[in-house]
C-alpha cells in the first residue's frame, strides 16, 4: 500500500511538472543511443533505444531546429567517437568498453541531410546520415554529399546460382551466410567492394541488376557458367536486385540490397527505383529495324495428322522441340517467339482414349529460356510440367495414359507461365474416342492467343514483349495461329468446298483471354462444348465462348459459296489482328442465300 502510494504521488508531481513547463521550450531532446559492434568484420554503429533498435549504422531523424541528444556507449573494439563534420560536432573519445560519451548539438533550422562518422574507423563502415526535416527536399544535396564517398577497402563477396524451386524461378545463395536461402538478402555498406557471382545454374541465360546503384552484369549462360558483377553502392537504402532478362523478376528472381542501415537517405532512392523500370522500358519501346530472317511462324490449319480411325491401343512416341525463334507477327513487323517446333500453336497430337503417350522434349541448344510441357489431358502432378523442365540442348521424358477422350489444350509451364504462353508456347492434343471421331470432310485446327508487345499494335520492326502489359492484361495483338491476320492471308487461309462438312478444333492458347468464337455467316450445325466428347453435342449454335486454357470442336456444312470469316465476337479484337478466312467454293445456291435484286420487288 505504501509503494503503492509512493508511485502515484511520483505520477501527480511527474504530471505536475509537465504541465508547468512552457510549452514553446524544446524541454524533451530527440535523443539517440548508439554503441559500436562488429558487423561481417567490419566495425558499425548500432541503434540502441526504440526506434533504432538493432539498425546498422542508423539514420537518425530530427526536426528542423530542433535539439537533440546523441550517446555513444563503447560496444569494445577499441577507441571510438561520433562526429558530425557539417555541425563541426565532435564528442569525446572512448576506448573503454561501456563507457559512454554524448553530444547535444541544434540541427540545422531547415531540411537537410547531414552525415556522422567515426573518426579512425570511417573507412572500415562506421558512418550513417542525420535527416532533418522532409529529406525529400534534400535530395540533391545528400546525393552529392552521400556520393564520392571515400572506399571503406572492405570486400563484400556473394555468389548466386539462378534455380527453378516450387515453380518459381530463384536466385539460390551459394557462399557463406547465404548459402542454401533463395533469393537472400544481401547487405553492404557504403564504399565497400561487392563482387557478385551469378552462376546460371540450369543453363538458361540469367543476369543481375541492383536497383539504386543501376548496375547489371553481363547475362550468364550456359549450366555452370559463371558472371561477375563489381560496384562500389553510393547510397544507402534497401533495394532491389533481380534478374533483368525479361519475365524473370516477375517469375521469382528478385531480392533485398540492403545498404548500411537500410533506411533510405533520401526518397531519391525510392523515386529511382520505381521509375526505373520506366527508364528500362521507355528505352526499349525504341523499335528496332525488322528482322529480315523473321520466318513464317504460322502453323497451316491443315496441319493436322490423320484420323485415327477403328484402331486398338497403342504406345505412341511424340517428339517436341522447343524454339526461339524470330518470327514475322505482321507485314514488315517480326517478333521473337517462343515456339513448339517452330509454329504456333505447337503441333496437334492425335491419340486415341488408352493410348501411352511417350513425350519426348528437346530444348534447342539455341534456346535461352528453360521450357517445359503441360498437357491437360494427362493425369499426374504438373499435367508433365514438373518432369519436363528442359535446359537448352536438353531432353526430358514423360509417359501418360490417356484416360478420358477430348481436345486438350497443351502449353510451356516454366515461369513465369504467361510468358512463354503469350510467346507462343502452346499447342493440342485430340485424344480421339474408341473407334475414333465421326468422319467429315475436312478439319482444320486454330488456336487464339494474345501478344503483348511493348510498341503499339501496327508498329512496323523488331517489337519487343511487355511484361507490364502482360501482367496487365492489356496486349496489342490478337491472332489466330500466331501472327495477325494469318488465317486471312492467301498462304493459310481455310479452304472447302460447297456440300462439305467441316471440323473446327479450337482452342485458346491465351494466356488470358476469351473467346466468343464465332464464323461470320455461318451457324454451328454441333458445338461440342468445352471440347467433351463425351456429352451429346449442342446444335445449331451461333457464338460458344472457349476459355483460356480450354477448346471446343464445332462442326458445320458449308451450303452457300464465299468468304466466311473466324473471329472473336468481342469484335474490337479484329482491329487488332483477330480474323481467319473460310473459302467455300462452289455453285450458288439462290434457295438459301440470293443477293439478287427480284424485278419487281421493290415498289
Ligand atoms: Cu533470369
Ligand atoms: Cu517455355
Amino acid at each position: 500500500m505504501k509503494i503503492f502510494k509512493y508511485i502515484v504521488s511520483i505520477l501527480v508531481l511527474g504530471i505536475l511538472l509537465i504541465s508547468c513547463m512552457p510549452s514553446n521550450t524544446t524541454v524533451v531532446n530527440t535523443e539517440y543511443v548508439l554503441t559500436t559492434d562488429m558487423r561481417n568484420g567490419k566495425f558499425v554503429y548500432l541503434g540502441v533505444n526504440e526506434n533504432i533498435n538493432g539498425a546498422v549504422n542508423p539514420a537518425l531523424r530530427a526536426k528542423p531546429g530542433e535539439k537533440i541528444t546523441v550517446i555513444l556507449v563503447n560496444g569494445g573494439h577499441g577507441q571510438h567517437d561520433i562526429v558530425f563534420p557539417e555541425l563541426s560536432v565532435k564528442s569525446d573519445a572512448v576506448d573503454q568498453q561501456g563507457e559512454t560519451t554524448s553530444v547535444t548539438f541544434t540541427v540545422p533550422d531547415k531540411d537537410v541531410a547531414l552525415t556522422y562518422h567515426d573518426t579512425t574507423h570511417f573507412r572500415l563502415g562506421m558512418s550513417g546520415v542525420l535527416l532533418v526535416g522532409d529529406v525529400a527536399v534534400t535530395q540533391a544535396n545528400s546525393v552529392n554529399e552521400v556520393s564520392g564517398v571515400p572506399s571503406t577497402g572492405v570486400t563484400v563477396e556473394y555468389t548466386l546460382e539462378s534455380a527453378l524451386a516450387d515453380g518459381k524461378m530463384v536466385f539460390l545463395g551459394k557462399s557463406g551466410d547465404i548459402d542454401g536461402k533463395t533469393n537472400p538478402d544481401l547487405a553492404a555498406n557504403v564504399g565497400d567492394t561487392v563482387k557478385v557471382t551469378l552462376i546460371s545454374g540450369e543453363g538458361a541465360a540469367h543476369n543481375i541488376f541492383f536497383d539504386g546503384a543501376n548496375v547489371q552484369s553481363d547475362d550468364a549462360v550456359g549450366p555452370g557458367n559463371s558472371v561477375v558483377l563489381e560496384f562500389i553502392p553510393q547510397q544507402e537504402g534497401t533495394f532491389a536486385y533481380y534478374c533483368n532478362v525479361p519475365g524473370h523478376r516477375q517469375a521469382g528472381m528478385e531480392g533485398k540490397f540492403i545498404v548500411g542501415s537500410g533506411v533510405s537517405t533520401t526518397t531519391y532512392n525510392q523515386n529511382n527505383s520505381d521509375s526505373n523500370s520506366g527508364t528500362i522500358e521507355n528505352i526499349s519501346v525504341s523499335v528496332g529495324p525488322v528482322d529480315v530472317a523473321a520466318v513464317d511462324i504460322t502453323r497451316d490449319p491443315t496441319d493436322i495428322p490423320a484420323p485415327i480411325g477403328n484402331r486398338g491401343q497403342e504406345t505412341v512416341r511424340i517428339d517436341l522441340e522447343t524454339t526461339e525463334i524470330s518470327g514475322q507477327l505482321a507485314d514488315g513487323t517480326s517478333y521473337a517467339y517462343w515456339t513448339f517446333n517452330n509454329k504456333v500453336p505447337g503441333p496437334l497430337i492425335r491419340v486415341r482414349v488408352g493410348d501411352t503417350v511417350e513425350l519426348h522434349l528437346k530444348n534447342s541448344p539455341d534456346s535461352l529460356m528453360t521450357h517445359s510441357i503441360d498437357l491437360h489431358a494427362v493425369t499426374g502432378p504438373g499435367g508433365g510440367a514438373v518432369a519436363t523442365q528442359t535446359q537448352p540442348g536438353g531432353e526430358t521424358t514423360v509417359t501418360f495414359k490417356t484416360l478420358k477422350p477430348g481436345l486438350y489444350v497443351y502449353h510451356c509451364a516454366t515461369p513465369m507461365v504467361a510468358q512463354h504462353i503469350s510467346n507462343g508456347m502452346y499447342g493440342m492434343i485430340l485424344v480421339e474416342p474408341e473407334g475414333g471421331l465421326p468422319p467429315v470432310d475436312r478439319e482444320f485446327y486454330v488456336m487464339q492467343g494474345e501478344l503483348y508487345t511493348t510498341q503499339p499494335f501496327g508498329t512496323s520492326g523488331a517489337l519487343t514483349a511487355d511484361i507490364t502489359k502482360l501482367l496487365d492484361e492489356n496486349p496489342e495483338y490478337f491472332v489466330f495461329n500466331g501472327a495477325s491476320l494469318a488465317l486471312a492471308s492467301d498462304t493459310h487461309a481455310l479452304r472447302a468446298n460447297v456440300g462439305e462438312t467441316v471440323r473446327i478444333f479450337f482452342g485458346v492458347g491465351g494466356p488470358n483471354f476469351t473467346s466468343s468464337f464465332h464464323v461470320i455467316g455461318e451457324i454451328f450445325d454441333k458445338v461440342y462444348n468445352l471440347a467433351s466428347f463425351t456429352t451429346p453435342a449442342m446444335t445449331d449454335v451461333q457464338t460458344t465462348m472457349v476459355p483460356p486454357g480450354g477448346a471446343t470442336m464445332v462442326e458445320l456444312k458449308l451450303e452457300v459459296p464465299g468468304r466466311y470469316i473466324l473471329v472473336d465476337h468481342a469484335l474490337s479484337r479484329l482491329q487488332r489482328g483477330l480474323a481467319g478466312y473460310l473459302y467455300a467454293e462452289g455453285d450458288p445456291n439462290p434457295d438459301i442465300f440470293n443477293t439478287e435484286v427480284t424485278p419487281g420487288s421493290d415498289p
